[in-house]
């Protein structure tokens, strides 16, 4: 079929039609056409008219017995286990935080006085970078039987500011619960780069020298306190007229995490154990003991620390549970990349198995990934692009031939850029892997629908 320009019957936007599939609705013949944005719009509507929403409501109240019984603290830890690598105690608190979270709920719905509430218990979570907290929280929320959304709270902005205005937090997690307002009044929302909106310079500095953090920072207190936000749906512009959708916070469990950078000087000053320190002293210092001298104090933080990194006292008086992660070690990075169901090795092994070859990675190589991955004081972020690196000439010349053949990681191709060495395999290689599963790209999937 030719290239053909034609309008929606609906919008009246021009749409180019390459083939069929361009345009889902569409008469060659009347030239009636509707457009994929139409069509949205249309689904969207129906969706928010559907009367039958109460009915799942009743349900939810309902089904929260089982979800008990299904997801006990350990059940969810167990699960967490599957993903991250230590960070024991981090996963135990959230395992029963969510936990206390389907209790609360459920006793709410059985009291339904309201006279006697159990408190909720909101978290703060805070670790060096890549040591897993964003990863924790998003396999957390793949778990839960309850509407669980992520935002990235840097993105906010005190409303009237270029950017996101906090409401986008429960927004968000309207989404997660499929529109449904009951299921989102008792979802959880996880904000994540939380120490992004700390007040530019901590305590000592004037309010007025940092208008947007702190005006983030108030708009969050009220959500935490429990309030009624109001906001309009995806996509569409907040005017007099648009229709809006009301959500109490009152129920919703909030976890906050972020690395705080620098927070551990904080303490450290407060502490003032042995003068310095190993950690800051006049002698350069290793990675190793840099890393144990950061956990040791970041163990220690106290609430009037994170006040000095510049976090509102309104807040974290909201926030009792405060939740430290470890810094990752050179062992812990090496589990990382071959343990975890989604680790990096495990992911290269899929996808090279689909060209019929088989990937080895050498004892030494992992090592020397997991070494170089300290250098870079990234955590495990960096794992997957040290790996990529050395893989990207691998993966560009393996597809050019469809032999079964094994490819061999050897430290040298880590640490010296040598090119992996491709063997053949004399017997056919028949794949270990499935390849049915699907591979993990561990990308957030609730992203902004933008406007055509
Ligand atoms: N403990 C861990 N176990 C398994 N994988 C991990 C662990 N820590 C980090 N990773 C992996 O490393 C990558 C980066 O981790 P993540 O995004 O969770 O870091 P973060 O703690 O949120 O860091 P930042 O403070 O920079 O946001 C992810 O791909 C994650 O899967
Ligand atoms: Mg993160």
């Amino acid at each position: 079929m030719p290239v053909q320009e034609v309008r929606c019957s609906l919008c009246r936007r021009k749409i180019k039609v390459h083939d069929q599939y361009d345009i889902p609705i569409f008469d060659p013949n009347t030239g009636f056409a509707i457009c994929k944005n139409c069509i949205k719009e249309v689904s969207r509507f129906l969706d928010e008219h559907d009367t039958n929403k109460n009915r799942v409501t009743t349900g939810f109240a309902a089904a929260l017995s089982d979800i008990l019984k299904k997801n006990k603290p350990h059940v969810i830890k167990a699960y967490l286990d599957e993903f991250i690598i230590k960070q024991e105690r981090a996963k135990k608190i959230l395992s029963v935080a969510a936990y206390n979270h389907y209790k609360r709920m459920k006793y709410d719905y059985e009291h339904n006085s309201g006279e006697e509430e159990l408190d909720k218990s909101n978290v703060i979570i805070m670790g060096p970078t890549g040591c897993g907290k964003t990863a924790l929280l998003s396999h957390l929320s793949r778990l839960l039987d309850i509407p669980f959304a992520v935002t990235d709270a840097s993105s906010l902005t005190e409303a009237g500011f270029v950017g996101s205005d906090v409401e986008v937090a429960v927004r968000n997690l309207y989404y997660a619960a499929g529109k449904d307002i009951e299921r989102t009044e008792h979802g959880i929302i996880y904000l994540d780069e939380f120490d992004k909106i700390a007040r530019k310079s901590g305590e000592n500095n004037s309010i007025t020298a940092d208008p947007g953090h702190e005006g983030v920072q108030q708009g969050l207190l009220k959500m935490l306190e429990g309030s009624v936000v109001e906001f309009t749906a995806r996509g569409q512009r907040k005017h007099p007229e648009a229709p809006t959708i009301k959500v109490n916070t009152r129920n919703i469990l909030f976890i906050v995490g972020g690395a705080f950078v620098g927070i551990e000087k904080i303490i450290a000053k407060r502490v003032k154990k042995g003068d310095s320190g190993i950690g800051f002293g006049a002698e350069i210092p290793t990675n190793e003991d840099e890393s144990k001298r950061y956990d040791e104090l970041i163990h220690q933080v106290r609430p009037e620390d994170l006040m000095k990194y510049g976090i509102i006292p309104e807040i974290i008086g909201r926030l009792p549970v405060i939740c430290t992660l470890e810094t990752l070690d050179e062992d812990s990075l090496l589990r990382i990349l071959t343990e975890p169901k989604n680790a990096p090795v495990k992911q290269y092994e899929k996808l090279l198995a689909m060209d019929n070859v088989k990937l080895e990675f050498e004892e030494d190589a992992l090592r020397a990934v997991a070494k170089k991955a300290i250098e870079r004081k990234t955590g495990a972020r960096s794992l997957k692009g040290i790996i990529e690196d050395t893989m990207l000439d691998v993966m560009f010349d393996i597809p050019k031939s469809n032999e079964p053949r094994k490819v061999v990681i050897t430290a040298a191709c880590i640490n010296e850029g040598e090119t992996p060495k491709v063997l053949p395999i004399d017997e056919t290689y028949t794949s270990h892997i499935d390849l049915n599963k699907t591979i993990d790209d561990n990308s957030p999937d609730d992203e902004e629908d933008t406007p055509a």
